[in-house]
């Protein structure tokens, strides 16, 4: 596996691969887990040529305080990488990335105003600038993204289209821990007693599904978690939704099987806590 930390060197090294090899990239901030290492396998099986970005993209934190508590593990991500048989990790330094302040704004439009758009304001701006970036300087062939992110998806199937990448989106499964909780950097920080109680954001949305699946519409399934959330004191809840799985815009009724999803954001203590289920 090679390790690039500058834009011009990793640019000459794929320069010479691009005629007869096709590219994979997954994009990453690093801290990696098992669900980071399922985009790479994916990746393995799609491309010939494996990239994994590792940058803990500031421009994307809309909260001071988590950019720096992010957990930063460069060292242990390479070594993970090497086992998933990663070929080319980019590790770029924030000056690399941004020797200035970017100047350029990205709006989603709609997608900014739901969900992680309207409580995370100018987060999407900040994805959408580093990804094109990426997009840019590595000129991948596919682009794998989790599904554990789903509105991201979203904004990244936005970006290929209104900027005409020509980069195929593959959204893989969201991988979770044997009690349900959905594998995420933020875990980490987590005290023991709160990783305990983090299966609850799975069994809300569980509760959700069940509700659905009985018949309730989705205002009714949306005040079944609310109230299965406020008898969780740890917990604050931020949202819960029921959207078009694509669109991410709010769903009055079951769609489609595999077009609907659940989503739900809540704080538990420190930690902003984000997942959903697709149906
Ligand atoms: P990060 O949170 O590191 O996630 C990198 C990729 O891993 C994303 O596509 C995310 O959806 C996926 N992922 C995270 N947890 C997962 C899980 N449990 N199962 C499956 N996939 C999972 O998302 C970002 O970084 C950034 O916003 C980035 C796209 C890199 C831009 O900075």
């Amino acid at each position: 596996m090679l390790r690039f930390d500058t834009i011009a060197s990793l640019r000459q090294h794929l320069a010479g691969l691009r005629a007869n090899q096709s590219i994979g990239l997954v994009p990453t901030m690093g801290a990696l887990h098992d669900g980071h290492l399922t985009l790479i396998q994916q990746a393995r099986q799609q491309a010939d040529v494996v990239v994994c970005s590792i940058f803990v993209n500031p421009v994307q934190f809309n909260n001071a305080d988590d950019l720096a508590r992010y957990p930063r593990t460069l060292d242990a991500d390479c070594a993970l990488l090497e086992t998933v048989g990663c070929d080319i990790v980019f590790a770029p330094s924030a000056d690399e990335m941004y020797p200035e302040a970017p100047s350029l704004t990205l709006n989603f439009g709609a997608l900014e105003t739901v969900m992680e758009g309207a409580f995370r304001p100018g987060h999407f701006n900040g994805v959408g600038l580093v990804v094109a970036k990426l997009f840019n300087i590595i000129q991948p062939d596919k682009a794998f993204f989790g599904q554990k992110d789903l509105q991201q998806v979203a904004v990244i199937r936005s970006l290929i289209r209104n900027l005409s990448f020509p980069v195929e989106l593959v959204r893989c499964p969201t991988v979770r821990e044997t009690d349900g909780l959905a594998m995420s950097s933020r875990n980490r920080n987590l005290t023991p007693d709160e990783r305990e109680q983090a299966t609850t954001l799975f069994a809300a949305l569980t509760l959700a599904h069940d509700r659905l699946i009985d018949g309730r519409t989705p205002a009714q399934a949306k005040a079944a978690v609310r109230d299965f959330m406020s008898a969780k004191p740890t917990f604050r809840l931020e949202y819960i939704e029921i959207a078009n799985a694509d669109t991410l815009m709010p769903a009055d009724e079951v769609l489609a099987p595999g077009q609907t999803a659940i989503c739900i954001a809540a704080h538990l203590g420190k930690v902003r806590l984000i997942d959903n289920l697709v149906f």
